[in-house]
């Protein structure tokens, strides 16, 4: 039936149909703009490595991101031993829940928690909060372990999830068997009945008896590769997505430390789980305003599990270490170069465990952690934000020992923080006296510095060393909310810089935005690359111009002109384009970063012949504040679509504020 048009509607439609001519004539008054893609011309190489990603234990990233353990503080280690821990009970004798310290039997985790109790009607317990709560999935397994010494049996530990509310979501039970001073490990697993963001974990003692107990912990079954005590699926997963060519790691900052002794150091990071010494994450006090005081490393994610993870996901592993300096904003120690043995070793030992045989030192620990095969490391980075004279003074001490013990392992050298200054031109000049293998370039910006700079590499040096784009994203002006800095403005900027990455791909061989994961609840620092809270994951914006480079990254450089000139800004148009030989398919990229739209004729220069249709995929919102959120994470995400190629010429009205990618196959 057709409905009774009003008068009102009436009025409407007439609106809508004055609005559509105007728009029209806009359309039809656009500006067209000739592209030619030189596709049967192949310049530089596009280096496999050439898109990556950077992780760092920054904004809940490991402990309470990644890292699948749900207990928080789970070894009593923290500065203050129950951070974390509520006491349950309404009567709790005095000393019945003791922490014990046991520093010379264990250093590395000295703590545990003592149970005595002598009364079977009174129940006491512990409550864990989890990381700003635990994730909880309805029907979901959940395995519960601890360590264990039952000195006088009888207690037996009653498990209890427990949602916002306190009402029980899944219930496990574990009675310890062994008795006697020897530390056991202990397992039961139990079921979910709820789905709660926020549950938590309620661990009752019952009976009576006296036990000591560490290391109580809680993961899903369902963590990466169904591993025990492994990975968040969902956040590996989105890495996965993006196909990254490397992935570098642990930092950032938190590779430098705040002072030496709180650096990071590889080797306290392998080897069983129970003996990794935890240390207070530099993040926790770093910022003032965005306080995290029960931010700890656990290193339940260490170099063993990075470099798996670098595995899985198809990416080459790239290590950070400390260069013998502590962050130069902080504290700025450095180790005087006559003590800087233990770090040259650090590097040598590393390289060992990744690469070494199983019958060396190091190798054989890797081996022994379920890995005989070596992990073929072939890069690794020395110091992080690291600048001054001293700086090149260290490294120098490093190369000469890499170089000449492992010619093949190219070094990865920091030109500070910053991409232009003093300090940069002076270390970007002595790197290149050095011959490092990759200069490390940092640069948040605004996002106008994005735009400004996308011809930052045409004129670099092509014989020198290659360019690591390592840090990098738009940071927004006066935008001070972590997830709304996240917005279409500064990732349409990025990637409409990262045309000029591309086009310089002789030049820039690697590159990854930065920081990757930030935790809603627990974030320091913003911009990041994907949000997630304790069950859910999102990919901002930058996410999905990201993965549009490195899913679609090509094999060489095919030059794109328009005017005769590499396409860097003119008029608001940046472009660049990549063949992909195996597929025989072109990539076109091309942003309109205009209120307007543009005609683009992409002209194909080629002996080949294109297939009659392209795919168009498009990443565009309507305003440039636009984000995407845990209510809509889709809101701004690659929309793919048909498009002509007609007479070797595709022509394409550009949206404004658009990221485009064309795929035609050339036979
Ligand atoms: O990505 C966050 C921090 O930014 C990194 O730790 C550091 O390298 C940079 O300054």
């Amino acid at each position: 039936m057709i409905p009774h048009k009003t008068k009102k509607d009436m009025k409407g439609k007439h609106l809508i149909a004055a609005i559509l001519l105007v728009f029209n004539h806009h359309l039809q008054a656009q500006v067209t703009k000739t592209f030619t893609i030189q596709a049967d011309h192949l310049t530089a190489k596009i280096a496999p490595t050439m898109w990556g990603v950077f992780f760092e234990d920054i904004n809940l990233g490991a402990d309470g991101g990644i890292y699948a353990e749900l207990v928080k503080n789970r070894s009593f280690e923290f500065a203050q031993p129950l951070m974390g821990w509520q006491k349950l009970g309404d009567n709790i004798p005095e000393g019945s829940l003791a922490i014990l310290n046991r520093s010379q039997e264990k250093p590395n985790n000295p703590r545990f928690l003592q149970v005595d109790s002598n009364d079977p009607q009174n129940k006491i317990g512990l409550q864990n909060e989890g990381f700003r709560g635990m994730g909880i999935k309805r029907g979901l397994r959940y395995d519960f372990s601890v360590w264990y010494r039952q000195l006088k049996p009888g207690l037996r530990l009653h498990l209890e999830l427990v949602d916002s509310a306190g009402n029980t979501i899944g219930e496990g039970f574990l009675e310890p068997e062994a008795i006697g001073n020897q530390w056991q490990r202990a397992q039961t697993s139990f079921h979910a009945t709820q789905t709660c963001p926020k549950a938590k974990l309620n661990v009752w003692f019952e009976g009576q008896g006296k036990i000591d107990l560490d290391m109580l912990s809680l993961f899903p079954e369902d963590t990466w590769k169904r591993r025990p005590g492994g990975l968040r699926a969902d956040m590996v997963q989105r890495l996965a997505d993006m196909k990254p060519g490397f992935i570098r790691f642990p930092g950032g900052c938190i590779v430098e430390g705040r002072e030496l002794a709180s650096r990071f150091q590889w080797k306290k990071t392998v080897g069983p789980v129970e003996d990794r010494q935890l240390i207070i994450n530099r993040w926790n006090t770093e910022f003032q305003h965005r306080p995290a005081p029960d931010y700890y490393q656990s290193f339940g994610l260490g170099f063993f599990e990075y470099f798996q993870l670098a595995e899985d996901i198809g990416a080459e592993p790239l290590p950070i270490l400390n260069c013998g300096m502590a962050c130069q904003f902080n504290s700025a120690e450095q180790a005087p170069l006559d003590e800087l043995n233990t770090y040259v070793q650090d590097v040598l030992d590393l390289i060992e465990f990744a690469n070494g045989d199983i019958h060396t030192q190091w190798g054989k620990l890797r081996a022994q952690m379920g890995h005989p095969a070596p992990f073929h490391l072939k890069m690794l980075g020395v110091g992080n934000e690291n600048w001054g004279p001293q700086y090149i003074e260290r490294l120098e001490l490093f190369k000469k020992v890499i170089d000449a013990q492992h010619p093949d392992i190219k070094i990865v050298a920091s030109s500070g923080t910053d991409p232009d200054g003093e300090r940069f031109d002076f270390l970007n000049r002595k790197l290149r006296e050095l011959q490092v293998g990759f200069i490390d370039e940092h640069y948040y910006r605004s996002p106008e510095w994005f735009l400004s700079h996308a011809n930052r590499y045409d004129n670099y040096d092509r014989m020198g060393p290659k360019v690591f784009a390592g840090e990098y994203a738009g940071h927004p002006p006066q935008v001070t909310d972590g997830p709304l800095e996240n917005n279409w403005g500064a990732a349409i900027a990025e990637a409409a810089f990262l045309t000029g990455l591309e086009r310089n791909a002789d030049v820039v061989q690697m590159a990854s935005y930065a920081p990757l994961f930030a935790h809603i609840d627990g974030w320091q620092w913003a911009p990041d690359l994907i949000w997630v809270d304790n069950l859910r994951t999102y990919g901002t914006p930058s996410y999905y111009v990201q993965q549009l480079y490195a899913t679609n990254k090509g094999t060489a450089v095919v030059p794109m002109l328009a005017d005769g000139q590499a396409v860097s800004g003119q008029e608001g148009l940046y472009a660049s384009s990549t063949i992909d030989q195996p597929n025989g398919e072109l990539l076109i990229k091309v942003v309109n970063y205009n209120h307007k739209p543009v005609r683009g004729m992409f002209k194909l220069e080629t002996g080949k012949k294109p297939t009659k249709e392209a795919d168009q995929i498009l990443l565009t919102a309507t305003d440039l504040k636009a984000v995407n959120s845990f209510d809509d994470p889709e809101h701004i995400h690659p929309q793919t679509t048909k498009i002509a190629v007609k007479d070797k010429t595709i022509v394409a009205d550009l949206q404004p504020y658009s990221f485009y990618l064309f795929k035609v196959k050339l036979k």
